[in-house]
């Protein structure tokens, strides 16, 4: 798929908000400071979303609309330790709503820093958008970060821990060199069926 047009749509904080659904929507979801604004930036090619090195930059869902079709969705991220209960609780009710109103979300893309292993908030994504029956394709993020012979110990962790959720595919990306973004823009023409 080639990324043509990219304008922000709308940012929500209530799932009252949610706007009508366009042909296909795309979730970026994952711990925060995961790279999920980072990686957006790099698809749409122009820095619409906000980054951050402070954790947590991201409150909102955030909805971009691509070549007037698509919804690109930068969720919050989560598993910020310094998060308050209430705010904890506040993400989870806005996920699980957002979830439970969009049956029309084609994949989710579930992004895990390839530096780390998967931690029990990600199995915890993993399970919910299991449990809603979404696709996932998983992303590790920041492999700039990794000399090789780490990556090919990191790719069998993930396996390892992954297997058990079923089909999926794997991207390795980083936002910093671009490696990655073929596969993903690949997966985003597959299940759109626009493959220019
Ligand atoms: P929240 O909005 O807080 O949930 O974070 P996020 O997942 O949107 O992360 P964000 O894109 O803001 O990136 C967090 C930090 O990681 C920033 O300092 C980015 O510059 C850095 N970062 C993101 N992706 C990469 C990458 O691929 N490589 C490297 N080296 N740094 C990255
Ligand atoms: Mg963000």
């Amino acid at each position: 798929m080639k990324i043509r047009k990219v304008e922000f749509f709308r940012s929500i904080y209530s799932v009252d908000d949610l706007p009508r659904p366009l042909e296909h929507e795309f979730v970026f979801s994952g711990r925060s400071n995961v790279g999920k604004s980072s990686l957006l930036n790099k698809l749409f090619g122009v820095k619409l979303a906000k980054t951050s090195s402070k954790p947590g930059k991201t409150r909102s869902i955030n909805f971009y609309r691509v070549n007037n079709r698509y919804f690109f969705v930068d969720l919050p991220g989560y598993g910020y330790a310094k998060v308050s209960k209430e705010e904890r609780r506040r993400w989870a009710k806005l996920i699980e709503g957002y979830f439970d109103r969009r049956p029309n979300i084609s994949m989710c893309f579930i992004l895990m820093d390839m530096r780390h292993p998967p931690n029990e908030n990600d199995l915890k994504m993993l399970e919910w958008v299991k449990y809603y029956g979404f696709d996932f394709t998983i992303v590790l993020t920041k492999v700039d970060k990794l000399k090789m012979g780490e990556r090919i110990k990191m790719r069998k962790v993930f396996k390892d821990v992954l297997s058990k959720y079923g089909e999926y595919y794997t991207v390795e990306f980083s936002a910093m060199t671009g490696e990655g973004l073929s596969d993903l823009l690949d997966i985003l023409g597959m299940v759109t069926g626009d493959k220019s």
